[in-house]
């Protein structure tokens, strides 16, 4: 599983982490609501720049389906799996660019790959909803049976905005 992206996206994605910042106290209420203890320590473990990144995934879904803590849940939760593998922004885009030159990884760039397996893992131990462990494991593959693919549609966009 690829963890990137296009290569503007990861240019995007590069730079949109440099200039991240803490969640703000409102973020931290909102976690503090949707999450449940357990699935708000992941997100807390996160590093900044992916929690700022899982807020606003987050946020742009809350727009669109304030009605919908499901998929706002989903959106906060998904990329919780990079934590895992210890990798800064340089290691990251190093391991992005040997998937898309199709070059085996070994180590912390195979975890790094495999973030949404990882995530999944870790959402499915806190007691996490299907659709939150689903969207953790497939949001840069195919969508899993059974799911809503409007819903789908929408988590995805919100993902790469
Ligand atoms: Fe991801
Ligand atoms: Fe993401």
């Amino acid at each position: 599983m690829i963890g990137g992206g296009h290569p503007a996206h990861l240019v995007r994605r590069f730079f949109g982490s440099l200039r991240s910042r803490r969640p703000s106290p409102g973020d931290q209420l909102l976690v503090g609501a949707l999450l449940r203890p357990k699935e708000a320590e992941l997100f807390w473990a996160q590093p900044v720049p992916d929690q700022a990144h899982g807020m606003a995934t987050a946020r742009a879904v809350m727009e669109r389906r304030p009605e919908r803590p499901d998929l706002t849940r989903a959106a906060l939760l998904h990329d919780v799996g990079k934590r895992r593998c210890g990798l800064g922004v340089i290691g990251r885009s190093i391991a992005s660019a040997l998937a898309l030159a199709h070059i085996p990884t070994w180590g912390r760039y195979t975890m790094y790959l495999d973030h949404g397996t990882l995530g999944a893992e870790d959402l499915e131990n806190a007691g996490s909803d299907d659709l939150t462990i689903g969207f953790a494991r497939d949001h840069h593959g195919e969508p899993p049976d059974g799911i809503d693919l409007t819903d789908w549609a929408l988590l995805v966009e919100a993902d790469s905005e």
